[in-house]
């Protein structure tokens, strides 16, 4: 992105692990934020920045799995702002429970469709009107290289790899129908990173894969849209 006025950015999944840093950086970047988790207004993370930033920074609790939830949270969202330049569809869970095609837990498997793929989905239509809106607006959908058909060597992780795929066919047809609004709309992966999800045998920092997710996302031009990219914007495989 070429302008360096204040962007108004809202994005899923804030209240810890990257969610919560990207949050953090962009406030420190002077940018304005919607924070929105489950738990937004009890995150100890997101409490420390509000009392840091004030009105720069918007706290609400909302979950992706519902669709009263969302929508509810963006209209007040619409409230506040007239225009939103960028949606981060961070949000995600990863479940555990069996793993084999034998002890699969098929509950779970949904659970993480409503969240991982139909979360994003729903954030993406109830805030479409006010990304129209913005400045060089965009949707970054957080996904993983476990999405991946071609990167798939091991199986397992049925769940969390089948709501990433069909994530990223979202976030494909998404950069279809919002082209005409002028919405970039692409799925990144941020690597393995050092969060409650990714644990701590992970490589990366948060900060690490912020940083460098932060500056891909800001330079994504409207020839990436649909594409599925690494924290540093290089194609990966789908
Ligand atoms: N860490 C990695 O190595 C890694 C690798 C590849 C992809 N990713 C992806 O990166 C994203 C962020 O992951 P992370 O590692 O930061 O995970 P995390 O530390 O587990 O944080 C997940 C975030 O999602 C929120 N969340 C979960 N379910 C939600 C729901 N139903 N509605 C609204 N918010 C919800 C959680 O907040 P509440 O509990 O307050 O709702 C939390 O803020 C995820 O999409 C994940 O799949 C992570």
């Amino acid at each position: 992105m070429t302008s360096k006025r204040p962007r108004r950015i809202i994005l899923t999944g804030a209240s810890r692990g990257l969610g919560l840093e990207f949050t953090r950086s962009w406030l420190a970047a002077g940018h304005h934020v919607f924070a929105l988790a489950r738990s937004a207004s009890t995150s100890d993370g997101l409490a420390k920045l509000a009392a840091d930033h004030g009105d720069a920074l918007h706290r609400l609790d909302m979950t992706v799995a519902d669709e009263q939830s969302v929508v509810r949270t963006c209209e007040q969202i619409g409230e506040t702002w007239d225009a939103a330049d960028l949606l981060l569809n961070n949000a995600g869970i990863y479940k555990h429970k069996g793993d084999t095609l034998a002890d699969l837990d098929l509950d779970d498997c949904l659970e993480s469709i409503k969240v991982n793929t139909l979360g994003p989905i729903r954030m993406a239509r109830a805030l479409r009107p006010l990304l129209r809106k913005g400045n060089q607006p965009r949707i970054i959908n957080m996904t993983s290289l476990m999405g991946s058909l071609a990167d798939n060597s091991s199986g397992g992780s049925w769940g969390y790899r089948m709501s990433k795929t069909a994530l990223n066919m979202a976030s494909r047809n998404m950069a279809h129908e919002l082209a005409s609004d002028g919405i970039i709309a692409v799925v990144i992966h941020p690597g393995w990173v050092r969060t409650d999800m990714g644990g701590v045998g992970a490589p990366l920092t948060i900060e690490e894969a912020v940083a460098s997710m932060t500056r891909a996302m800001d330079n994504f031009t409207i020839a990436q849209a649909g594409g599925f990219y690494d924290r540093n914007g290089a194609p990966l495989p789908w």
